[in-house]
């Protein structure tokens, strides 16, 4: 007896005998897919899947599903994002538009400041409520799993209160997640550089460990930020209590922050608007993943990460939405789909390998999630109806998720 039975589904996507740890240059184009097929999921896993015609007669379930015309893909794993924060920024957008750099609003105490000074009045339970609605939003669009950052708190207190959030949207939600100590996001008004790095060093990256608060340790590794030597020296005090490095690099500026990654064993260096042949062959003698967030460049009116140049050059690449309010305010990641085709050129099997499998390698998520593979968890949605997973970037901003399956359980019809 099954607990869930999704049958006649037009394809079945990504689907994988084995769990994999990422898929790298032409293999990115190979998205397995099974035709006129069923899915079935017990006890949170997915327990069978195969061909309608040999599904057996006397396979029962609770819920039977009929996802004729539709297709079935495992839950997106958005590796990166800053989802717990106090209020939006359109106020900077519209500065933007008047013709303002992202780097001359921070240099004007706006940005990361801006954020970090409505954080810090906020309260944990009111930081929830907001993350919350923001959650839900995203589970909509068919993420599974998410990576959230702190970074707006810019003080041990306020650091450990995001953290604190992040960890709890994890019990308050079906997602799962993994949570990253971002206190090297920006240096705060009230200290020295000097100072606020010893600050992270010496106590915020001790508190964050001692609570179990964080999984990894990242910094803003970029010029008016932190430089690739500020970035190792706090990267390597967090991988001291355990934390494992993954990268803001080479968004704003060709800052050596890919290079510090490698050296550091990141697990992923993100962003890459800014990189050439040297970064790349950098990519190339490590098990770090490059992750594009073409969100972030679309909104800023960045250069957009060379992607054919790094999948041909035989590296894996991953993609994320970056969702934060100062350049990136969306957490879709269909749409995220969508930029990386129509402004990367990744074809949309590159892009949804990109979204779940590489992902799914940078947050340890490899033998349990992202693939449609026996024995994982059950984070599933079912599309509307569509004939191929091209739909889902030719559809630009519509929603291709109809029903979302997580941990095995209905959580939502989208409309
Ligand atoms: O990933 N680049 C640094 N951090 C964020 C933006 C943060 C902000 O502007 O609030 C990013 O783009
Ligand atoms: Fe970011």
């Amino acid at each position: 007896m099954y607990d869930i039975l999704i049958t006649h589904i037009h394809n079945l996507v990504q689907v994988r005998e084995q769990a994999l740890g990422f898929v790298r240059g032409a293999a990115m184009r190979n998205l397995p897919t099974l035709e006129n097929a069923y899915l079935a999921i017990a006890d949170g896993l997915i327990a069978d899947f195969g061909s309608m015609e040999n599904l057996s007669t006397s396979a029962k379930a609770t819920t039977v599903i009929q996802a004729g015309g539709r297709l079935v893909l495992p839950s997106f794993v958005d590796s990166h994002t800053h989802l717990v924060f106090a209020d939006t920024r359109e106020e900077e957008f519209v500065m933007k538009l008047k013709g303002a750099t992202y780097q001359q609003i921070a240099a004007s105490g706006g940005g990361i400041l801006n954020s970090a000074h409505k954080l810090q009045q906020a309260s944990e339970d009111e930081l929830l409520a907001k993350a919350m609605i923001r959650a839900i939003e995203v589970i909509k669009t068919g993420t599974g799993a998410i990576e959230i950052k702190s970074g707006y708190g810019l003080t041990t207190k306020d650091e450990l209160k995001m953290l604190r959030v992040a960890r709890k949207l994890s019990k308050a939600t079906p997602l799962t997640v993994k949570t990253t100590l971002l206190g090297a996001h920006a240096v705060p008004k009230d200290k020295s550089k000097e100072q606020y790095i010893a600050e992270v060093v010496e106590e915020m990256i001790p508190a964050a460990a001692e609570e179990k608060l964080a999984d990894y340790v990242d910094v803003f590794c970029e010029s008016g930020f932190f430089s690739p030597e500020e970035t190792e020296r706090i990267v390597e005090a967090g991988k001291q209590y355990g934390l494992i490095p993954r990268l803001h690099a080479n968004q704003l500026n060709r800052s050596g922050g890919v290079q510090v990654g490698v050296k550091t064993k990141a697990i992923s260096v993100d962003h890459l608007e800014n990189i050439g042949e040297e970064e790349i062959n950098a990519l190339k003698q490590s098990l770090t993943m490059p992750v594009s967030l073409p969100a972030a460049a679309f909104f800023l009116g960045l250069p957009f990460t060379p992607a054919r140049q790094l999948m041909d050059a035989g590296l894996p690449l991953g993609i994320a939405t970056d969702y934060n309010p100062g350049s990136a305010p969306s957490g879709s990641m269909p749409f995220t789909i969508a930029l990386a085709c129509i402004k990367m050129r990744m074809l949309p099997e590159e892009a949804i390998n990109a979204a779940t499998i590489n992902t799914a390698y940078t947050l340890g998520l490899s033998n349990t999630h992202a693939s449609i593979t026996k024995g994982k968890v059950a984070n599933v949605f079912i599309t509307h109806p569509m004939r191929s997973v091209a739909a889902i970037p030719y559809s630009l901003s519509t929603n291709p998720v109809d029903q979302v399956i997580l941990n095995g359980k209905v959580i939502t019809q989208t409309k």
